[in-house]
């Protein structure tokens, strides 16, 4: 009787014993800078974006835009597989978000999938840059929160170049639709060419200002930032030269 219940303590310990030792198995969220608390009045909100934090409504949307809230994908009309990523909430309730773990995470899994069946955007659609994945995935470690942050700093439209504003711009709102072998209306944001050929007709700034009898850009997407409506305004004026 006493040495079966030694056996069942001593199996006891070394159960208890092994599932703490899954715990530490598990990898720890590489975080590589510690947010800022959102709700410190020295933090977002005072006018200041923190660097280290990542904005769902500032760096992450527009990617999700661009890339998979597309007609036919995941837009709120097609909504495929009943993933719609066009706003917050909809991400949050259909694209299982698990806050604080990547690897958990749906969303995050299909962008870095390797089997181009089952990456997503799916193929012949680029992949997500690694630059954009990695801003994915910190922001499902900071908790995947609805921060925005509103920059007081200066707009610089002084230095406004094609590859140094201009391209990183159409790279984070809209090159998910207008690049690839069938890009968009035919426009291929990538090449210099056609972003020359939409600047100097007018078709850019009409579009990206929403003015009347142009199509609004980004599609589904909430207007540019004010910025990054000057810049290309500013790089049009100057007559959208490559440089
Ligand atoms: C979700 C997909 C999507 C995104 C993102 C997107 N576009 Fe478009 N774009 C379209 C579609 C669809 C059209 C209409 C094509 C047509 O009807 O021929 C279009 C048309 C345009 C046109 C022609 C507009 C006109 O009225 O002649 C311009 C210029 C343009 N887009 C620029 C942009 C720019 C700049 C961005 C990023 C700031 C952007 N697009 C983001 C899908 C997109």
């Amino acid at each position: 009787m006493k040495k079966q219940h030694t056996w069942r303590l001593l199996l006891s310990i070394l159960l208890t014993m092994s599932i703490a030792g899954c715990k530490h198995d598990v990898p720890e969220p590489i975080v590589t800078d510690e947010p800022t608390d959102p709700t410190d009045p020295t933090g977002p909100g005072s006018g200041k974006c923190d660097p280290n934090v990542v904005y769902f409504q500032r760096d992450v949307l527009p990617v999700l835009v661009s890339n998979c809230a597309i007609s036919g994908c995941h837009d709120a009309t097609t909504r495929q597989d009943g993933v719609q990523l066009t706003d917050y909430a909809s991400v949050m309730r259909t694209a299982e978000i698990e806050p604080g773990d990547p690897e958990d995470s749906e969303l995050y899994e299909r962008i870095t999938e390797d089997d181009p069946e089952d990456r997503m955007p799916l193929a012949p659609r680029a992949p997500l840059s690694s630059a954009q994945i990695a801003l994915i995935r910190k922001w499902i470690e900071q908790g995947a929160k609805d921060l925005t942050c509103t920059d007081n700093t200066a707009c610089n439209t002084t230095n406004v170049t094609f590859s140094g504003t201009i391209k990183p711009i159409f790279s984070k709102y809209c090159t998910g639709c207008h690049s690839g072998a069938a890009p968009t209306g035919g426009i291929n944001l990538t090449i210099y060419d056609h972003a020359a050929g939409v600047a100097k007709s007018g078709r850019l700034v009409g579009a990206v200002t929403h003015a009347a009898g142009f199509e609004p850009m980004p599609q589904g997407g909430a207007k540019l930032p004010a910025c990054e409506i000057n810049q290309i305004k500013a790089w049009v004026d100057a007559g959208a030269p490559n440089n």
